[in-house]
């Protein structure tokens, strides 16, 4: 069984002119102690992806359709005070600043055995001795000492492996890290995706890992969704996706990361923008970039159909849909 499901998620955005829609049936699961990576243009729909499972969508946001279900529960029409629960013991998150999930008035130690306290039924002594433990295993040298530190004492690096910590405390099965590394020193970023992907995986916490950087995506997922203007347009297994990508934005993303084997970087971009959420073209919303674009996409809305090992949005395998079904 899935850990989590999005089924057919809409999220809207009211304004004065009408409604912006910003995801638009957007669909997949999660399996226990998978990691997804979900990747894009910025704009793509990330993030509210992201916040939609954690229940932050950020009002006048709102869920305009659709559900997302935990082990079975509906968990995205939940009232503010079980959805806070939620998210802590069964959710974690994981921000781009670690300075939106820390407080700066309190020790890292203080607001770990708070978390800790919270969710799990476990004494003051033995909350702090978990909390060490936690800071230990994030790879925080001295946790006896470091534990009564405050946020600004620790290095970019270290306060995410803070959070990192903070994240896992009440032993969530899934973790949602929104770019956990952008705002990270290049040198240290993929330190910090390997402890965030060994530590999830030895404790058996899915992660859904966001992030615009391909060449993360491969060395961490599972499985990858590519999300283009609001809604998926491949998803797979992630060694398919990037070595036979099906569809052509994946393939442009592709071609975008820097081959390992050649010295020359290839940087071939993909043409052209991705359409602002008001002007998204009828039909395929890549069709104005696509090379291969026909008739077809240009009236007709393709949504995921089998292609070859994956799943993609994309009418070239309208064919391969048939015959599997
Ligand atoms: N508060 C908001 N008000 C209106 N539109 C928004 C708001 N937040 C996000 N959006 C729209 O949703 C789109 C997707 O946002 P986001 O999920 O943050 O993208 P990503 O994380 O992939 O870069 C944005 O391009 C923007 O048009
Ligand atoms: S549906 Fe058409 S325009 Fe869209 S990606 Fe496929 S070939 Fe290109
Ligand atoms: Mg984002």
């Amino acid at each position: 069984m899935s850990l989590l499901e999005v089924q057919n998620l809409i999220v809207e955005f009211p304004n004065r002119r009408g409604t912006l829609r910003a995801l638009d049936d957007v669909s997949f699961s999660i399996a226990p102690g998978e990691i997804l990576g979900v990747v894009g243009e910025s704009g793509a729909g990330k993030s509210l992806t992201g916040a939609s499972i954690i229940g932050l969508l950020e009002p006048p946001g709102r869920v305009a359709g659709g559900r997302i279900v935990l082990e079975g529960q509906r968990i995205d029409d939940l009232p503010h005070a079980q959805m806070r629960h939620i998210r802590g013991r069964r959710i974690g998150a994981i921000f781009q600043d670690p300075l939106t999930s820390l407080n700066p008035l309190y020790t890292v130690g203080q607001q770990l055995v708070e978390t800790i306290h919270t969710h799990l039924p476990l004494d003051a002594a033995q909350a702090r001795a978990r909390a060490i433990e936690l800071l230990q295993d994030t790879g925080i040298p001295a946790a006896e000492q470091r534990i009564d530190h405050y946020p600004h004492q620790f290095s970019g690096g270290m306060r995410q492996r803070v959070v990192i910590a903070l994240a896992l405390a009440a032993e969530p099965q899934l973790i949602v890290a929104d770019e956990p590394t952008t705002a990270l020193d290049v040198s240290i970023q993929a330190q910090i995706i390997q402890l965030l992907k060994s530590i999830c995986k030895s404790r058996g916490a899915a992660v859904m890992l966001i992030t615009h950087d391909m060449g993360v995506i491969a060395e961490t997922c599972d499985r990858v969704a590519v999300m283009y203007a609001g809604r998926i347009a491949e998803i797979g297994p992630v060694h398919e996706v990037i070595n036979h990508p099906a569809h052509p934005y994946t393939a442009g993303l592709m071609a975008s990361i820097p081959d390992m084997d050649s010295e020359r970087e290839r940087l071939a971009q993909i043409d052209g923008a991705m359409p602002r959420l008001n002007a998204i073209p009828p039909g395929c919303a890549f069709n104005p970039r696509c090379p291969h674009a026909f008739e077809r996409c240009r009236v007709e809305r393709p949504d995921l159909m089998p292609a070859g090992a994956t799943r993609a949005a994309c009418w070239l395998h309208a064919a391969d849909a048939q015959e599997a079904a």
